[in-house]
């Protein structure tokens, strides 16, 4: 029987693999054997991944993921030139912070089309007998705790993030025959270049109160892409339509 946690033999598509989370989720789950298809729209930082990956098999392919339409046909040819996948991982994703009374759908229907639109663009494109490997396999939708809590100025990301959380449940029992599982990740604050960009505009004062805000301080990357490397392996063979909160007890309080 093999190691719960290993993933060789297995390709995992990551979107968002050039930064943050998404970077760090590539280079956890090819350290446990799989090989990595990696989406994103920054290509210097895609071929930057490529050179730090372990193992061999990897690929990468540069898409804007707000060309939702675009998405099921990229990932078939992938799986065509490639092989096919069993795992997806949605990281990519942008920031929205503003006042409700100043959202307009001009600008909030990047955050929606990147955070929303393509993650059910993914999962229809997963669940295609030309991209999904027969065996099945496992869903991981970067959500956020702004799905569960609310934030001042947060209201398109959050709206964004708990789609994900409705999407993963209904299509959970859609696939579940099919031995394939969706969940979500809903991360607390994490230092990465999305946390640096929304923090800019904070105070010392802002700062320190989120901080305080996460009983076990501010997230690393790493702690995010564990939990999800957990949740593309056999490990959680038996978990789907959930969402497994990673907050440094961030939503405990
Ligand atoms: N950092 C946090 O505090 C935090 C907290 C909760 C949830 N999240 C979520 O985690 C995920 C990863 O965020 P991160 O902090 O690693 O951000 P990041 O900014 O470091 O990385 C995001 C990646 O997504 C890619 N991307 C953005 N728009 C794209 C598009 N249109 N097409 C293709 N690729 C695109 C970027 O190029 C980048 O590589 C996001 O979904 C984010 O909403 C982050």
């Amino acid at each position: 029987m093999s190691h719960p946690f290993d993933l060789s033999q297995r390709r995992v598509l990551v979107t968002g693999a050039a930064s943050g989370i998404g970077l760090a989720t590539s280079l956890r789950v090819a350290a446990m054997g799989a090989r990595v298809l990696a989406f994103d729209r920054d290509e210097d930082g895609l071929a930057a991944l490529l050179e730090r990956l372990p193992g061999a098999g990897h690929a990468s392919h540069v898409l804007d993921l707000r060309e939702v339409e675009e998405i099921p046909a990229a990932m078939v040819a992938c799986a065509d030139q490639e092989g096919s996948l069993s795992g997806l991982v949605h990281a990519a994703g942008i920031s929205s912070v503003s006042p409700t009374r100043l959202l307009s759908p001009k600008n909030y229907r990047d955050v929606l089309a990147v955070n929303t639109e393509a993650a059910l663009a993914l999962v229809r494109g997963f669940q295609n007998r030309k991209v999904c490997a027969e065996a099945g396999g496992s869903v991981v939708l970067i959500a956020s705790v702004m799905a569960l809590v609310g934030s001042v100025g947060a209201t398109a990301y959050s709206m964004s993030k708990a789609a994900l959380t409705g999407l993963a449940k209904s299509a959970a029992l859609e696939f579940a025959p099919r031995g394939i599982r969706i969940n979500c990740v809903a991360p607390g604050f994490v230092k990465t270049q999305m946390y640096d960009k929304v923090a800019s505009s904070w105070d010392a004062a802002q700062r320190e109160q989120i901080e305080r805000a996460h009983p076990l301080g501010l997230g690393e990357p790493d702690d995010v892409a564990n939990a999800i490397a957990f949740l593309l392996a056999d490990a959680s063979r038996w978990i789907t339509g959930s969402t497994l909160v990673c907050d440094g007890g961030y939503t405990a309080a």
